[in-house]
């Protein structure tokens, strides 16, 4: 039976419920392809993130102007995505905090959904202490609108001016209360990405900065590859080259299992401020 063949190390993937050929219903279906797919892969896949929770944001932040609209950005959340279902498969317990997306939630993660970059940082910061690994790959707004009407604004003949405030700085706040957590940020860049990259490593107290430059059409927001300079608070620099955004968060994740490991002790010493 299932229970013994679990006992045993299998993994069992149990039948989906629902209206079988013999005209009763029940478990007895088929599972769906893609949930298949996710299993197989889950078993291939090291298991070096074992024991680990990796906190992980996705997505873009939605800043309300009034009822109807609001400021937001061009993310679409898969490369946060990515990275949740990867550290899953590699054996984490995964919590992803996701801006307003269309993608489906990803298999066996918890998923806390937020519209607002306050809401985020609440989310992310009530979380925190539990996790030893933090991703933060959600494109968060920068400003947002000091004034929220509370009625949907009627069009007048003169322009709209919309006075804007400055929003957290999620990772930078988490970075203050870090302890032994390992700490990976985004930088999207438009120009001199490794300069920009390296500022916001230091700035930000990170162990691991993804840089990737967004001008170009191939990686970046909205599209299926994505191509990134790593660099770690060691000084250890990667060029990835273009991937599919599954393969770089592996990527991403292989240099988290190396910081959570040996390089512990070096890490710290060398983290700069
Ligand atoms: N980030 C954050 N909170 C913000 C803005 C950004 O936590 N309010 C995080 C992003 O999730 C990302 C990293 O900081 O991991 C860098 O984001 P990016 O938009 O590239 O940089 P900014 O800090 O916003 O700086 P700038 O806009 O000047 O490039």
């Amino acid at each position: 039976n299932i229970a013994r063949l679990e006992e045993l190390g299998y993994r069992v993937v149990r039948p989906d419920s629902g209206e079988l050929a013999c005209g009763t219903e029940g478990p007895g279906r088929l599972p769906d392809a893609d949930r298949l797919v996710e299993e197989v892969r889950a078993v291939l896949a090291p298991k070096d993130l074992a024991g680990r929770h990796v906190l992980v944001s996705a997505g873009p932040t939605r800043e309300p102007i009034d009822p109807v609209r609001c400021v937001t950005n061009r993310s679409s959340g898969r490369m946060g995505y990515a990275v949740a279902a990867c550290a899953r498969r590699r054996g984490a317990t995964v919590t992803l905090v996701t801006g307003p997306t269309a993608l489906a939630p990803p298999a066996g993660c918890e998923v806390v959904a937020v519209e607002t970059a306050e809401e985020m940082n609440q989310a992310m910061r009530s979380r925190v202490t539990s996790a030893d690994v933090v991703v933060m790959v959600a494109a968060v707004a920068d400003y947002r609108p000091v004034d929220v009407a509370p009625a949907k604004l009627k069009k007048k003949s003169e322009g709209l001016t919309v006075r804007m405030e400055r929003t957290p700085d999620i990772l930078s706040g988490l970075a203050s209360a870090r302890g032994s957590r390992v700490l990976v940020g985004f930088a999207a860049e438009t120009e001199q990405v490794r300069e920009n990259a390296l500022d916001k490593l230091k700035r930000k107290g990170l162990d691991l900065i993804v840089a990737n430059d967004v001008s170009c059409p191939d990686r970046g927001f909205d599209v299926d590859t994505n191509a990134a300079l790593l660099i770690d608070c060691n000084g250890e620099e990667e060029e990835t080259g273009l991937l599919s955004k599954e393969q770089l968060a592996d990527r991403i994740l292989d240099r988290v299992v190396a910081l959570l490991a040996g390089s512990g002790r070096r890490r710290v010493a060398n983290r700069r401020r």
